[in-house]
């Protein structure tokens, strides 16, 4: 075996590992990406570099970044701080990622204990090449430890989880460092609440009964010292508990929008935003639930079983009829759970059909203006004001009765048994004494609170149970991450074909689309035309993996549609819709869509093969020109031809264009249209619309009627021998071509 670098040179050489001249050229941010990338293929996920969004500010992707990126592909994946030793321990496993110093990466591909080496390989190195021997000395050189873990996981990734009460203990639970620094903090807390009750007890048996001024004063010292202790150590814990649910929020968070983002636009046409959200924002609760009642009841219950002990060996007698109140108080509680809880779900649920109404007033306002419906929207409004207070107060009513019962046994307990304890010391019967009694009332009133904590608990158990079931029904659809983490990513030409295709949408009656077969080779610029609700809409929907619940196949350059990768597909098309969202901000952040990499340069040419350079450089600053939401300051015209421009800036193999230009007027449609064929040079263009005078450039025209092909053949053709094409074109043209128009009438059309 002669492997290069075996050898522990006095002065070790400097790390080279990129044994590939090409390397040479790569940044360290794609070196980073291409080692994960690797790792990720181990496991037969392919990733795509382009896709990889890190925060502007980081050189180079951090391990935390790199991490975050894995994840929102589906494969589970950690970073750490690695010793030299511990890389030993994977020898069997996938490559393990090193981040170097500089900023680049590497590959541990394998390890030799025997001969204290491990395998190294170059993120850029092809398959066969072999691995580098890489001995301590050269690898601590240029590595300080830190290695990114990649891992296929099982069955569902982290993401892919479904969102139930389980999955949020199990985060709650991997914050164990907190919770055993909390523990702590609550065991001696717990034993320093003991402390007082005893030091009563001393006062009045040691004090006051014998006068002691030496006692009094160390008394007074012990108290000092144990109140700066309790201040720190509960300083301590709110502050060890603050952290953990931050942490838990943003971890919440981050795992709810991303699910949400997952979620196929399918869903998001089925649900009211509204209702969408305020489910969503129920997250607040159970996060409050988990780092707040829950999390301070175990602590309470930690004091409970300090103190119990305690109080047996003071006084058995009172210590029992202590327990039997705290018992009988938890009863109470039991009993009423479960009718409280009903109605505090149907209270939540009024308030979530509250909500809706609201937030649907707002994102339909204009519709409501227009048609004068405030008088209706109110209507509804007061209707579910009232509900809402209605539930509210029946639950709140019914919760009244435990604790009106509660109050006279926790009375009881705090005060009572001074009583209980005089009697029993009145009949000789104990030998507890004046102090003891009086300590023992303080501490039995703490032994109230955990078991009444416990109980309500489970009240609160049923609340948090209905938020996590709200946030559920939203989340726990099916995602699109295996579409978008799986499958090819092959380079379109811009061949589509459809193979006997059928397609019924999840609700409808009867097909949108009923065996539809056609192809079309790159380049060619498709107008589709059609009735409304002939299924236009429906075959660009398919074409972009939106439905993917089809019988027969779509083929693009022969590769069935959803063997490809969802994302790269999505990425590979250039979509322009009737109705159009521009974002708050800059044309020139409009038009690059926050995409990394891309220049001014590249906006202004997408711009300019859109047709808006012209609008664009009139306006007074130009690219940096702000856009107001719902883009009050730009025109029909503009905002289509800024989506043009979006819609091209990646210069994309395949154009959808869907009732583009329906909603414009004819100066702004001509505008456009003239524009289209200059766009459509190497492109296929697929271009919906129900004016036909828009689409006699095209090369085929396709007529839909109620889901079927009814021809498909360049204008000329169609106005020859289809009658459906003839029909429509005439009644828009009559106007235009007399002499065509009474052609077809003498047909008797
Ligand atoms: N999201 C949907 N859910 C159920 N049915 C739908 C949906 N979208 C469209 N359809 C139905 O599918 C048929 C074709 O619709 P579409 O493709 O939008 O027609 P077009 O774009 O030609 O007007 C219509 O009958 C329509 O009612
Ligand atoms: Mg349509």
């Amino acid at each position: 075996m002669s492997q290069k670098g075996l050898y522990v040179p006095d002065t070790p050489e400097p790390l080279q590992i990129e044994s590939d001249v090409a390397a040479e050229a790569l940044t360290p941010t794609e070196l980073r990406l291409r080692a994960v990338i690797a790792a990720a293929r181990f496991h037969g996920v392919d990733l795509d570099m382009s896709a990889y969004r890190g925060p502007a500010a980081e050189p180079y992707p951090s391990p935390a970044s790199l991490v975050t990126w894995l994840r929102d592909q589906g494969l589970s994946a950690r970073s750490m701080r690695l010793a030299w030793r511990n890389l030993f321990r994977f020898k069997e496993a996938a490559p393990v990622v090193l981040l170097l110093k500089d900023g680049t990466a590497g590959l541990v591909v394998g390890a030799d204990l025997g001969r204290d080496i491990v395998w190294l390989k170059s993120p850029t190195a092809r398959d066969a090449e072999p691995p580098v021997a890489v001995d301590r000395l050269r690898l601590e050189q240029a590595w300080g430890g830190e290695v990114v873990l990649v891992k296929r996981p099982y069955g569902q990734g982290e993401g892919e989880a479904p969102f139930t009460l389980g999955w949020i203990a199990g985060r709650v639970l991997e914050e164990k460092k907190f919770l055993t620094q909390i523990g702590y903090a609550s065991v001696v807390l717990s034993a320093l609440a003991i402390l007082p009750a005893l030091m009563v007890m001393a006062v009045i048996d040691r004090v006051l009964e014998y006068n002691s001024l030496p006692t009094f004063y160390l008394l007074v010292a012990l108290l000092g010292v144990m109140m700066f202790f309790e201040a720190v150590l509960g300083w301590a814990r709110r502050e060890l508990i603050l952290v953990m649910s931050a942490r838990l929020d943003v971890r919440l968070n981050l795992h709810i929008f991303g699910r949400l983002l997952a979620l196929p636009l399918d869903y998001f046409e089925r649900s009211q935003a509204g209702e969408t959200i305020s489910r969503l924002r129920e997250v607040f609760r159970v996060r409050e639930f988990f780092t707040g009642k829950l999390l301070y009841t175990f602590l309470d219950g930690i004091t409970l079983l300090i103190m119990l002990p305690f109080l047996f060996y003071m006084e058995p007698t009172l210590a029992w009829v202590s327990l039997a109140v705290a018992g009988l108080i938890s009863l109470i509680i039991m009993i009423f759970l479960r009718p409280v809880g009903r109605l505090v779900a149907l209270s939540i649920q009024a308030e979530h059909k509250k909500g809706a109404v609201m937030s649907e007033t707002v994102y339909g306002i204009r519709t409501v203006k227009s048609l004068a419906l405030e008088p209706q929207q109110k209507v509804t409004w007061d209707e579910r004001v009232a509900d809402a207070g209605r539930w509210r107060m029946a639950a709140g009513r019914l919760s009244n009765w435990p604790q009106t019962l509660i109050d006279p046994l926790q009375t009881f307990m705090s005060r009572g048994v001074v009583l209980f304890g005089a009697y029993l010391a009145l009949q000789n019967d104990t030998s507890i004494d004046r102090g003891g009694i009086i300590a023992f009332m303080i501490l039995s009133g703490r032994v109230a609170a955990p078991l009444v904590g416990f109980a309500r608990l489970l009240e609160d158990f049923h609340e948090i149970r209905t938020s996590v079931g709200q946030i559920a029904t939203v989340l726990n659809n099916p995602t699109e991450t295996r579409a978008q983490t799986d499958g090819m990513r092959p380079q379109f030409e811009g061949q589509v074909t459809f193979e006997d295709l059928t397609f019924t949408y999840p609700l409808g009656q009867r097909p949108a689309l009923n065996k539809v077969s056609f192809s079309i080779p790159p380049g060619t610029m498709l107008g589709l035309v059609g009735r409304s609700g002939s299924g236009k809409s429906t075959i660009t929907r398919l074409l972009q993996g939106i439905n993917r619940e089809y019988s027969g196949a779509i083929r693009i350059d022969g590769a069935e549609l959803r063997e490809i990768n969802l994302s790269h597909l999505r990425r590979s098309f250039g979509v322009v819709l009737q109705d159009n969202f521009l974002f708050r901000g800059t044309i020139r952040d409009n038009i690059t869509a926050g995409r990394a990499g891309l220049t001014l340069e590249d906006a202004v040419r997408a711009a300019r093969l859109a047709g808006a350079e012209e609008f664009i450089e009139r306006m007074p600053q130009g690219y940096d020109t702000w856009i107001e939401e719902g883009s009050a300051n730009i025109s029909g015209g503009q905002r289509q031809r800024l989506a043009i421009a979006r819609a091209l800036i990646t210069n994309p193999r395949i154009m959808i264009l869907d009732e583009a230009t329906s909603a414009l007027d004819p100066e702004s449609e001509a505008l456009v249209n003239a524009n289209l064929t200059r766009i459509g040079k190497g492109r296929t263009m697929v271009i919906v619309s129900h004016r036909l005078s828009s689409l006699v450039n095209c090369d085929l025209i396709m007529v839909l009627d109620r889901g079927a092909v009814v021809d498909i053949a360049p204008h000329d053709v169609l106005l020859d021998r289809c009658a459906v094409y003839r029909t429509l074109w005439n009644q828009q043209n009559r106007h235009i071509d007399p002499v065509r128009a009474a052609a077809a009438l003498a047909q008797g059309e």
